[in-house]
């Protein structure tokens, strides 16, 4: 195995000679997050990759998100660094699954939170991710509202928004193992503390959390609390820059299986050899593009916070 420094050393001086910019989902391993030019979650990263004036983007995360850069940006080059790393939630809908559910509601907007794959934006209204959800659903204007694929985020959305929701029946696998039991067993365990939950999670763990928000809501949340110990209801990718940025606090992640196989899948070699023979890259088919694309920049005028 190659010298873990130098490979480093190595990524940083490839991405200049190939004008190439390195984002970084906040679930990476730790060594990717270290080297990336931007670290953040997937609204924040589809954001950096479509204002970036870089010709190259090397995307540390999964499929769909390389895929929304590569919407939001057709004249980039945009390296998956693993192809075999896809999203399960994502995969759980497919563009014939959603015909059918919007010809049973004529009328009604799709909102895809952006863990699609590019052909089911294609066929939505509207995207959305954990950061926006709530804003987005409110932005529309009529009183009902299909969401897909996430029954999870759906339901919590649901409690916010005075609109008639349905959703389509799919979930994160990853969050979906954490149970409440888990979490009522770390609060026992870490008296005083408080538990951030990601959206994903299912309902009856959303219920026990003090703060729901996506992955870079987390951050903000740990830096503003009075709490010493935080439970932290998502991957564990996010302790990296959790106990980088708060020293003084402790983080618990409150069950071992919070690992998403996926996201850990991209290594420094991976990053090393994609971005030095420029292969991995993730092109979508035109048609499709610019219909995603529509769905895409509708979510991206809506105001983040
Ligand atoms: P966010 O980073 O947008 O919160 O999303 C979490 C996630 O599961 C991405 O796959
Ligand atoms: Fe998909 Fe869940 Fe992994 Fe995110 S954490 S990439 S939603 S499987």
């Amino acid at each position: 195995m190659k010298d873990r420094e130098g490979l480093k050393r190595e990524i940083r001086a490839l991405l200049k000679e190939k004008d190439a910019l390195m984002l970084a989902h906040n679930y990476q391993r730790d060594e990717i997050q270290e080297i990336a030019d931007i670290t953040g979650d997937s609204l924040a990263l589809s954001q950096a990759a479509s204002a970036a004036p870089q010709k190259v983007i090397v995307f540390c995360g999964v499929h769909f998100m390389a895929e929304s850069a590569a919407i939001l940006s057709p004249d980039k080059t945009v390296i998956l660094p693993r192809k075999d790393a896809g999203c399960p939630m994502a995969d759980m809908i497919t563009p014939e699954d959603l015909i059918k559910e919007k010809a049973k509601r004529p009328g009604v907007p799709v909102v895809a939170y952006v863990n699609t794959s590019a052909a089911v934006k294609a066929l939505s209204d509207i995207c959305c991710t954990s950061a926006n959800a709530v804003r987005v659903v409110d932005s529309l204007s009529t009183d009902r509202v299909y969401m897909i694929p996430d029954r999870n985020l759906s339901h919590y959305v649901s409690l916010s928004v005075k609109k008639k929701m349905e959703w389509w029946n799919g979930f994160c696998p990853t969050h979906e193992r954490l149970t409440p039991q888990d979490v009522v067993r770390a609060k026992k365990e870490n008296p005083g503390s408080v538990f951030v939950c990601h959206p994903e999670c299912n309902p009856e763990v959303v219920k026990l959390a003090d703060h729901v928000c996506s992955t870079s809501g987390m951050y903000r949340f740990a830096k503003a609390t009075s709490a010493k110990i935080i439970i932290v209801g998502t991957e564990t990718g996010i302790l990296y820059r959790l106990k980088k940025e708060n020293p003084e606090k402790t983080f618990v992640i409150p069950s071992r299986a919070l690992i998403c196989p996926n996201m850990k899948l991209t290594a420094l070699e991976d990053v090393e050899e994609s971005l030095r023979e420029m292969n991995n890259v993730v092109t979508v088919p035109e048609d499709i593009r610019v219909k995603a694309k529509e769905a895409l920049d509708r979510m991206l005028k809506v105001p983040r916070d």
